[in-house]
């Protein structure tokens, strides 16, 4: 691409950014008045499946699995979600307000809310009942940086200075002279699960209020999982929420083809982990206490129901996809079932359903390789903003 048109894509951002998509209305000081009624009859023994759940949604780290795990157990209840309007997440990276929600009236209360954006727990608190469960996703920082630089290096303008073949090592070479933090989505290449979560991702790392909020994360979120421990996490869950096992059978979305992610280690590794400090810090922190969780659980229990949960996503695989496993963008046949790309290259794999896949089987099927944009516009969300984007990109063949 010529400076030029990185230039008019700049533009266009900035505009799409300013525009004030659902941010109109004051926020309502009123909170959630009466929880959504449960669905009768729900099947299980000792406990009940939880129905209401916050999963702060954060970037790079395997969320999208997550989301489509979320949207079908929704469906599967009849629960009722909190959604964006006009685009797919809330107004990111702005705060996340109430008002944001899709046909919002004061007193509303939800079961689900799942996409991202950037946590404000008040605001967030105030459209669930107060027994909701809270749950993110952390990854390891160094690799969450890469994937981040390589997913939206394009959108931070910074970064169209670097040069060479690898601007990444170049970048972690002198991070502070590329770097402004008051630059246009700088927020992306720094501490970016600190952001999302809604704090300053600029702090000093020894300040004493990078403690505290982890504390705080802490306190608010009943799970933190692990990108690297994905199906342990699931199996945490599970337990937690008092699920099935159908409800957390999944395949992979939104994964790169594993040739084009290059892997940060030794020195690179080294530099990324220090130059996104308070990540680090926060995952040291969540990594320690998800083994204790684990411990908690029952280690060869864990070893068993991570099988059983391997067992069931191959049967599945067999089961629905053609060829068994991803495919490249280009060989997607069904264009509902083209997943979103980063801009530059088309790493995002997706899948072909099987021909012929038994009636029993066909709607989770399809469900489960369904992409964000596709399901949440079947869901009847209307994202006409996120559409209008597609469509620009796919006439610029950016
Ligand atoms: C919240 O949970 C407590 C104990 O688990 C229960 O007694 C209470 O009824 C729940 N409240 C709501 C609104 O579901
Ligand atoms: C996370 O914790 C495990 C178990 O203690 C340890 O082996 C691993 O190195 C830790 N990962 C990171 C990135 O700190």
């Amino acid at each position: 691409m010529s400076e030029f048109s990185y230039f008019a894509l700049f533009i266009l951002i900035l505009i799409w950014s300013t525009l004030p998509f659902g941010g109109l209305k004051a926020p309502e000081p009123t909170r959630c008045s009466s929880p959504p009624t449960s669905p009768a009859n729900i099947p299980k023994g000792s406990c009940w499946p939880k129905l209401d759940v916050v999963f702060m949604k954060t970037h790079k780290t395997a969320s999208s699995t997550l989301l489509n795990i979320l949207l079908r157990f929704g469906q599967k209840y009849n629960l009722k979600f909190a959604f964006p309007s006009g685009y797919n997440d809330f107004n990111y990276p702005s705060f996340f307000k109430r008002s944001l929600v899709h046909n919002y009236q004061p007193g509303d209360c939800f079961n689900i809310i799942c996409n991202h954006m950037r946590f404000s727990y008040s605001e967030v608190h105030s459209l669930v009942t107060p027994n909701a469960t809270f749950i993110t996703v952390l990854r390891d920082p160094a690799h969450l940086f890469e994937s981040s630089f390589h997913y939206f290096g394009m959108v931070v303008p910074f970064t169209w200075r670097l040069t060479g073949p690898d601007k990444l090592a170049k970048f972690l070479q002198d991070p502070d002279h590329y770097y402004d933090p008051k630059g246009f989505n700088a927020h992306y290449l720094r501490n970016l699960l600190f952001f999302d979560l809604g704090y300053d991702s600029g702090l000093d790392p020894r300040s004493p209020q990078v403690e505290a909020h982890i504390l705080e994360v802490e306190q608010r979120f009943h799970l933190v999982m692990l990108q690297e421990y994905f199906d342990e996490s699931l199996v945490l869950l599970k337990e937690l929420l008092c699920w099935e096992l159908e409800d957390i059978v999944y395949f992979k979305l939104n994964a790169r083809r594993a040739s084009t992610v290059p892997r940060l280690t030794g020195e690179l590794y080294r530099r990324a982990t220090a130059w996104n400090q308070l990540d680090a810090l926060l995952y040291r922190h969540f990594n320690a206490s998800f083994w204790h969780k684990v411990e908690a659980f029952g280690r060869e229990r864990m070893a068993r129901e991570v099988a059983s949960l391997r067992r069931e996503n191959e049967r599945m695989e067999r089961i629905c996809i053609d060829g068994e496993h991803a495919v490249d963008a280009k060989d997607i046949e069904k264009p509902s079932l083209q997943p979103w790309q980063a801009m530059g290259a088309k790493t995002i794999l997706g899948y072909n359903l099987k021909k012929h896949i038994s009636h029993q089987y066909s709607q989770l099927c399809r469900k489960m390789v369904t992409p964000e944009i596709q399901y949440m516009t079947e869901l009847g969300v209307n994202l006409w903003v996120t559409k209008l984007w597609w469509y620009i990109r796919k006439f610029l063949q950016i």
